[in-house]
């Protein structure tokens, strides 16, 4: 099933990882990026985009009622519903699906705050073509496989892309796909993977470069210089 230009989707903001890599004291959505909390610049994005008709915020356990008062500040009038999420990321992203209603369901990370309004365009916009679409951007490096200290051939980089939410897909087809969740040989690092093990076809949008993820302290100072000169 294809979808309609106009149809409205639900997005799911998975905000439930802890941040290891980051190393923060608080989670690291909730870890403070040009004075607002890090998931609240994303949930603006997509309160303020046509083509979303309701949010679902997927909260650490222990940071519910902390997610609930930051929400409620907000004085956001679409729906935003608040779950909590599970040890991997596909189980954050399942308790989501979960409680979305719509046909079409959109997946964001909240590590990801400078996601556009034209991203989700173009995102959604693929929706027409494939049940599964991921926003991605071309490889710019020269891309290696590598054993240990040893370098190994050299990759085509122009058959790589580089993966980024926001994804999109068709709330049922992900549901039967969070089924062989469990059978594959590591947890997937995306729902995209679940679909192609699914045997569904996965299409390409228009990602952005500056629509990376905050992983390291060093990816939350450019955050914050970047916020600093937009002002
Ligand atoms: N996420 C989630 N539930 C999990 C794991 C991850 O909702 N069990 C979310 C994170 O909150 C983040 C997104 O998935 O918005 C991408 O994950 P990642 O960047 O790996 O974040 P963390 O898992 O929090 O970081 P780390 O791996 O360093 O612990
Ligand atoms: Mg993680």
């Amino acid at each position: 099933m294809k979808k309609l230009l106009n149809m409205q989707t639900d997005c799911i903001i998975v905000a439930a990882g802890s941040g290891k890599r980051l190393g923060a004291k608080t989670p690291k959505a909730f870890v403070s990026l040009c004075g607002k909390p890090l998931f609240v610049h994303s949930l603006l994005v997509f309160a303020r985009h046509r083509s979303i008709a309701s949010m679902i915020l997927v909260a650490p356990m222990a940071m519910m009622k902390k997610a609930r008062s930051i929400v409620s500040g907000l004085q956001i009038k679409k729906e935003i519903i608040i779950v909590a999420g599970g040890e991997h990321r596909w189980q954050s992203v399942k308790n989501g699906v979960e409680a979305a209603a719509g046909t079409w369901v959109l997946v964001h990370d909240a590590a990801r705050p400078f996601v556009t309004h034209r991203i989700v365009t173009s995102v959604i916009a693929a929706s027409a073509r494939y049940d599964a679409v991921i926003a991605a951007t071309p490889e710019v490096d020269t891309v290696r496989r590598f054993i240990g200290d040893r370098a190994m051939e050299t990759l085509d980089r122009t058959a790589i892309v580089r993966v980024q939410t926001p994804q999109i897909f068709l709330r049922d087809k992900l549901l039967a796909a969070f089924e062989l969740a469990r059978s594959l040989a590591s947890p997937p690092a995306d729902e995209a993977m679940l679909m192609e093990a699914a045997g569904i076809p996965v299409g390409i949008a228009a990602g952005d470069p500056l629509n990376f993820k905050i992983t390291t302290k060093e990816d939350l100072e450019i955050a914050e210089a970047l916020c600093k000169c937009r002002g």
